[in-house]
């Protein structure tokens, strides 16, 4: 009775799913392909992620293999850049190699793993999802079955140097204009400091960052029903915020090259009076061990927009089950315990990276240290999510080349937006 009924829900969803891997060609009436195993099998197994820039990942994995000697997690760092790393998790699931166990996706990519069945659906019961943001819950799901649990969200935020600003009697911007105007007050007796950067470089960073310049001049890259908006002058107004930085030099010429870590350092080392970014660049630029020169000196703010604050786009990590590890058990246990009160409680002692365990937001001590926390859960509650399609890469590719060639000074903006808009109509349909 139990199998059977385990039959025809598996059967659905693969029928389901042939139907949103692609839009032409796929057949619900053929046989469905094989499903993946039972969610047996207990021993090793790897944590394949993008290079661990919080520093504390290991720490997490050591102590479940302290309790769990027979069940090692093997940490396999990728690059840093988020397209290099889905890069070689897809690779290796082309190849249907078990080397990698439980894959750290980025919060983009559940529709393109889960639609291509290179992880394993989730017995939802098995997961504290009722304690985590809402928002980051959805971002495992694909046709409303559960494919990666969230363990760290993402909400952007305005950095800035708040010892600058107080000594010129000014407040953060809420808006671009006066973000403009508090670097023409400050920058020029600040030696070395530039205006504002972000990721710009051309990756999915930058795809991140055009999202939130168009949602914060009112409005979106998709609509509600997943159709591009990009032909809009809202659109035009956000992406002319970035180009125009460019031009005038808010936005540095080496800001281009920046993907989070590259601002991070330049950020630290005090030279930007404005940098968005993501929550974990907070215990980072706040050590006092001499690794950066703005500990005590910046405050965060909620990210500014065209005529109030701005919109940011909902960024995080889920982990996921390869379809090809033997060791699925294990690795389910193991996402369990990462995703538990204790482990995210830890992590963001450690790291500053936002938890996805909603009431950690909330704890008074917690709100101390980390001043930003109530502002980043109503950010991450608020973020507008990038498209979740299968052939989400090519979205964010078409959307790179767009913003990269119109910040280049190459195509005007009116341009960059039409044709995108043309090839994502094409994508998206
Ligand atoms: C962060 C976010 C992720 C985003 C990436 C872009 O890692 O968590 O969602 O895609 O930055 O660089």
């Amino acid at each position: 009775m139990i199998l059977s009924r385990r039959f025809v829900l598996v059967t659905a969803t693969a029928a389901a799913l042939a139907l949103g891997a692609s839009a032409c060609g796929s057949d619900s009436g053929s046989p469905a392909p094989p499903q993946p195993a039972a969610l047996e099998g207990v021993g090793p197994i790897s944590l394949v992620t993008g290079k661990d820039t919080s520093g504390n990942l290991q720490n997490q994995v050591d102590e479940w293999n302290s309790a769990h000697p027979d069940q090692k997690v093997t940490v396999i760092e990728l690059p840093e850049d988020a397209d290099a790393q889905r890069q070689q998790m897809v690779q290796n699931a082309q190849t249907r190699s078990d080397a990698y166990g439980v894959l750290n996706l980025d919060v983009v990519w559940t529709a393109e793993f889960a639609a291509n069945q290179w992880v394993v659906p989730l017995p939802e019961a098995d997961f504290p999802l009722d304690k985590l943001l809402p928002a980051t819950v959805e971002t495992g799901k694909y046709f409303k079955r559960l494919y990666a649990v969230p363990i760290t969200s993402d909400g952007g935020l305005l950095y800035y140097r708040k010892d600058l600003l107080d000594a010129a009697g000014l407040k953060a911007p809420t808006t671009w204009s006066q973000l403009a105007e508090a670097c023409a007050k400050v920058l020029p007796t600040a030696a070395g400091v530039s205006c504002y950067a972000g990721q710009f470089e051309k990756y999915e960073g930058l795809t991140v960052n055009f999202s939130e310049a168009v949602n914060s001049a009112g409005g979106s890259v998709v609509g509600e029903d997943g159709k591009p908006t990009l032909d809009t002058d809202a659109a035009r107004k956000g992406l002319q915020f970035l180009v125009d930085g460019v031009k005038s030099g808010l936005i540095p010429q080496k800001a281009r090259t920046f993907k989070e870590e590259e601002g991070r350092r330049a950020f630290q080392a005090g030279e930007l009076l404005f940098h968005r970014q993501w929550p974990y660049q907070y215990a980072k630029a706040s050590a006092t061990d001499g690794s950066s020169a703005v500990a005590g000196k910046f405050a965060v703010a909620p990210l500014p927009g065209l005529d109030g604050p701005g919109a940011s786009s909902l960024g995080g990590h889920n982990y996921a089950v390869s379809a090809f590890t033997k060791n699925k058990k294990t690795a389910v246990d193991f996402i369990k315990y990462s995703a538990s009160e204790e482990q995210q409680r830890k992590n963001l002692e450690k790291t500053s990276q936002a938890p996805t365990w909603s009431a950690l937001y909330d704890e008074a001590d917690l709100v101390t240290k980390f001043p930003y926390l109530t502002q980043l859960k109503k950010s991450i509650e608020g973020a507008t999510k990038r498209p979740g399609v299968v052939k989400y890469q090519e979205v964010s590719r078409a959307i790179q080349e767009a913003a990269y060639g119109a910040m280049s000074g190459d195509t005007p903006v009116d341009d960059a937006l039409k044709s995108l808009q043309g090839k994502l109509e094409a994508l998206t349909k």
